[in-house]
């Protein structure tokens, strides 16, 4: 039996423990969850006699080997997050604001007391892509990480297209869904497509890379149900696409809506799901699939990393190289395409 504590049960924590409650193989269905830590009682659930509001609790229990940290925002869950590093126990998060501003402290610190510090889920929901970037593709030069990485903005695009909706009611539905920020300006903005890409990239490049250096960053506010419709006439869809790639000796990143034309396979990525496009200089392109948001998917890869960290597969990383190698960049090359209503977008190929 394995001992672990979730913090923060709202979506992603509620839903690792019905992924936990479902589990069928070893170590997961042996997985006892001893403490939720959460400021809301929860009488009516059947571990509601686990909710506590006292972390030094959790931190003093050397039985707990496992810490899930889903409580979201950057000052709180970092804090808990170190604390428990420190205390010799596996952190596994969903937490990219945390991951972002965060990361190379924690994984110095998972490294220093021998566990690990993971955060699959903290891009692209239940799409695997952290363990591969930093397992598959480690023998390969990364050329390119593209991605659709925000549910909520593509529900939203989807919806504006299909259903004629409006910006603000498809947000409602995304909302309602569980697949939005509990600020959902980060969503429309770009900022939680920011986080991803550079969390990607950084795995990519081998260094820690903010979201706050990245150069470009446009959301969806101003894409207009006119924009997509004419799109459509041009055989293209709106996608909000963030891109990583290697210019030489710079780093060309950006998140901005893109025209994606239909011989692309970002045309057909619609709903909340997510696809991340990885090109390799010996594999060549590599396309990840599948739900970017949502209770579930999130929680299986929460699930994942728990399983992993139990089991001693994962390991402890630290990126290497210096900070210094790449200019990051997010002016440099790109096509445009102009609409008939004179707006101009980025084309997606
Ligand atoms: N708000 C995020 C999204 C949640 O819509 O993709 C998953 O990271």
């Amino acid at each position: 039996m394995t001992n672990i504590a979730i913090l923060g049960f709202g979506v992603v924590g509620g839903g690792v423990y019905e992924v936990i409650s479902r589990a069928s193989k070893s170590p997961l269905n042996e997985v006892n969850i001893k403490y939720i830590l959460d400021l809301r009682s929860f009488p009516d659930h059947p571990l509601g006699d686990r909710v506590t509001t006292d972390f030094d609790k959790i931190l003093a229990d050397e039985s707990v080997s496992v810490v899930v940290e889903t409580m979201g925002g950057d000052g709180v869950a970092y804090k808990f997050s170190l604390a428990a590093l420190k205390a010799g126990k596996n952190v596994v998060t969903s937490n990219k604001a945390v991951v972002d501003k965060y990361g190379k402290e924690l994984e110095a610190a998972a490294k220093e007391n021998g566990v690990v510090y993971l955060y699959e889920a903290s891009v692209g929901g239940g799409i695997p892509i952290i363990a591969p970037l930093n397992n598959c593709f480690m023998g390969d030069d990364i050329l390119r990480v593209a991605g659709i990485l925000n549910g909520t903005t593509n529900y939203i695009l989807t919806h504006m297209q299909s259903d004629g909706k409006s910006l603000e009611e498809a947000l409602k539905t995304a909302q309602e869904l569980g697949y939005a920020e509990a600020d959902p300006h980060a969503d429309l903005a770009g900022l939680d497509t920011a986080r991803k890409i550079a969390i990607l990239a950084g795995i990519a490049l081998d260094k820690y890379i903010s979201y706050t250096e990245i150069p470009y960053i446009e959301g969806i506010e101003n894409v207009t149900s006119e924009d997509i419709a004419l799109a459509e006439q041009l055989g293209c869809v709106i996608r909000l696409i963030a891109v990583a790639e290697r210019v030489g000796d710079k780093a060309r990143i950006l998140v901005a809506p893109h025209l994606v034309g239909n011989g692309s396979l970002f045309h057909a990525i619609r709903e909340a799901f997510n696809a991340v496009s990885v090109t390799g200089s010996a594999v060549g392109e590599v396309v990840f699939y599948g739900q970017g948001a949502g209770s579930l998917p999130t929680a299986a890869a929460v699930c994942g990393d728990i399983e992993r960290a139990i089991s001693g597969k994962a390991r402890a990383h630290v990126r290497q190289a210096c900070d210094e190698g790449f200019i990051l960049d997010g002016s440099t090359g790109g096509k445009f395409i102009t609409l008939a209503n004179g707006k101009k977008y980025r084309y997606f190929e």
